[in-house]
């Protein structure tokens, strides 16, 4: 049986217990994401990633620094929005928001969660994006994308964030961290936490430049845990 036949039984049992199988295509990835939310039949508690509530990481962030990078209004694209906490923030905040996913269930859902900004959202893959989502957005915010899919996939995933950016756009990242003594090779996830230095790796790879350095802290979770996030910029030359 194909890995996919076998999971649809339980996509989000295997991801807890750790046991799905992480060496299959790019594509197999989005199916699981679309079994998660389908199998959740519109019950929360049963999508492991949502937490009813914008990234704090990304909230505070938007706080302290984006006023002084971005103008009222500014075009921001959500990538992997899921059920669109983060994107009904900074609409709320009046940004020009545009949300996208590539689980089709989990954009009808977000809509249905939103119904005043369920214009926001749209299904699209980040490894194929139209051309109208392509170098329009002056800042990107990636939650937890990157990380949910294994390392062999992070340029791919890095990329298509870039292509989303005018020049001199902005993206912000934010993924779990782990030590430099943790090896890279045997990661069971999702998620696949990063060090500091792969997610700046990851980003300069796809030709963005670092507006500072990856910041890690420690969330307010009990026990803590590792958070890291990335601010880089689109400078084509
Ligand atoms: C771990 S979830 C995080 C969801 C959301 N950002 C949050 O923090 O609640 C990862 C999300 O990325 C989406 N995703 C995975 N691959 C994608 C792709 N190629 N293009 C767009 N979205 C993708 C999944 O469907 C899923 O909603």
């Amino acid at each position: 049986m194909s890995p996919v036949a076998r999971e649809t039984a339980s996509t989000v049992d295997l991801l807890r217990s750790g046991a799905i199988e992480v060496d299959v295509p790019i594509e197999v990835w989005a199916q699981r994401f679309e079994s998660v939310y389908r199998e959740a039949a519109g019950d929360r508690g049963r999508v492991p990633w949502s937490h009813r509530r914008p990234s704090p990481s990304m909230v505070n962030w938007m706080n302290a620094a984006a006023p002084g990078l971005l103008r009222p209004g500014a075009r921001v694209a959500v990538v992997g929005c899921g059920l669109g906490d983060d994107a009904v923030f900074l609409a709320d905040r009046g940004y020009d928001v545009t949300a996208f996913d590539v689980s089709q269930t989990a954009i009808d859902w977000a809509k249905r969660l939103h119904p005043r900004h369920a214009d926001l959202f749209e299904v699209a893959d980040l490894l194929d994006l139209p051309a109208c989502l392509r170098h329009r957005f002056d800042l990107a915010v990636e939650v937890h994308t990157l990380q949910a899919l294994p390392p062999a996939c992070r340029a791919d995933l890095a990329g298509g964030i870039a292509d989303l950016l005018v020049h001199g756009g902005i993206v912000v990242a934010c993924a779990r961290g782990r030590g430099d003594d943790e090896p890279l090779e045997g990661l069971s996830g999702p998620p696949f936490p990063f060090t500091p230095r792969e997610l700046a790796d990851t980003l300069a790879r796809a030709g963005l430049e670092a507006v500072d350095e990856v910041c890690s802290f420690d969330d307010e979770n009990d026990p803590p845990v590792n958070r890291l996030r990335a601010v880089y910029r689109r400078c084509d030359r």
